[in-house]
């Protein structure tokens, strides 16, 4: 048997194979066919026995290097598939950089973030805290203490989403005081705003939202007057709407402040002239607001001997609303990126 002439061949053989083969599946079953147990190759160890003893090392071993050497043509192959794998991957998963890149839209503050940061910066500059409170509260703190005991006919004033008997929505940013006056004990002074929603049962409607926003103010001290309060009101309406603008307080009644007022600013439109913005009247209701009541005060522990304090309830949405000519108050709420988008913030 001519064991070089048998290897040789079989070397043609499987170099002609490793010529066809370009997958890794497929290399496997040219590896068990040349070098496997298998193997043509492998099956010529049977002769072994055949051979004088002398001759048996040398042909073994052979083999051996035959099969080594197959072992390493077909790694070599192996690795030209892997290699030529990958720059197929590589070139199909190309970024054509000259490809328009897709559209990122950065967001921007929501416009009613933007009205209550302009008012916090406002209120703060001017030396009060900024609180809040939870939205679901108890009766006593959105009613009872602030005047408003059960079957008071004022509560109709603010139709309640009620959880529980004692537990609702609140309806107003006004129970954040009261938590704030219990929190200082009746003796320090309190000067705050608390912003947050609120909630009251209402027909959704060009402007009515069963939810919306407020900005509660409250200062209680030794000598807090109406002029105070006039003085603040003014500074708001005229941050939020121009320095020229002014304001008239109109005689109303909230149970929680005695007296009361619903304030007006000029309408920044005609500037008092009257148009049609503020039907022909010069002027434009944009919050509510007292004196506290010496009922809230003594329900929150403060002496109203000694103790005054006032207060006011900032609708967050309407001040947006005719600050920015917006026309219905559900845009805000239905998260239209058009819409939200035209503002910009507030920076338009
Ligand atoms: N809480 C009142 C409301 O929601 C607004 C208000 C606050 C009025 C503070 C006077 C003083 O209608």
């Amino acid at each position: 048997m001519d064991l070089k002439k048998i290897i040789s061949e079989h070397e043609t053989k499987l170099k002609d194979a490793l010529k066809s083969v370009d997958k890794i599946e497929a290399l496997q079953d040219v590896k068990a066919q040349f070098v496997g147990k298998k193997a043509e190759l492998s099956k010529l160890m049977r002769h072994m026995k055949d051979l004088p003893n002398e001759e048996k090392p040398a042909f073994g071993q052979t083999i051996n290097e035959a099969k080594q050497y197959f072992s390493s043509l077909i790694e070599t192959r192996k690795t030209e598939i892997l290699e030529e794998r990958l720059r197929q991957k590589l070139a199909q998963e190309r970024i054509d950089v000259t490809l328009p890149a897709p559209d990122f839209s950065p967001g921007s503050p929501h416009l009613l973030r933007t009205v209550i940061e302009t008012v916090e910066d406002l209120f703060i500059g001017m030396g009060y805290l900024v609180k809040e409170g939870p939205e679901v509260e108890s009766d006593e703190l959105n009613f009872e203490k602030l005047n408003l005991p059960k079957d008071h006919p004022a509560r109709d004033m603010q139709d309640s989403f009620y959880i529980t008997d004692d537990t609702l929505l609140r309806t107003h940013t006004s129970p954040v005081q009261v938590r704030t006056m219990l929190a200082y004990g009746g003796k320090e002074p309190v000067k705050i705003i608390c912003p947050g929603k609120v909630y009251r049962r209402d027909d959704d409607d060009a402007t009515h939202s069963h939810q919306f926003m407020q900005i509660e103010g409250l200062v209680v001290d030794t000598d807090t007057s109406l002029a105070d309060l006039k003085g603040t009101l003014l500074a708001v309406a005229q941050k939020m709407f121009g320095k020229d603008r002014r304001i008239v307080l109109r005689p109303s009644y909230f149970p929680f402040t005695e007296p009361s007022f619903e304030v007006d600013v000029t309408c920044s439109n005609c500037d008092g002239a009257g148009c049609n913005m503020c039907k022909q009247t010069g002027y434009i209701e944009i919050l509510g607001a007292g004196m506290v009541h010496n009922n809230v005060l003594e329900a929150a522990g403060y002496d109203s001997t000694k103790y005054q304090g006032f207060a006011f309830g900032i609708g967050v949405e309407r001040i947006a609303m005719l600050k920015y000519g917006i026309d219905d108050i559900r845009h805000f709420y239905v998260n239209d990126l058009r819409f939200n988008k035209q503002f910009k913030g507030g920076q338009s």
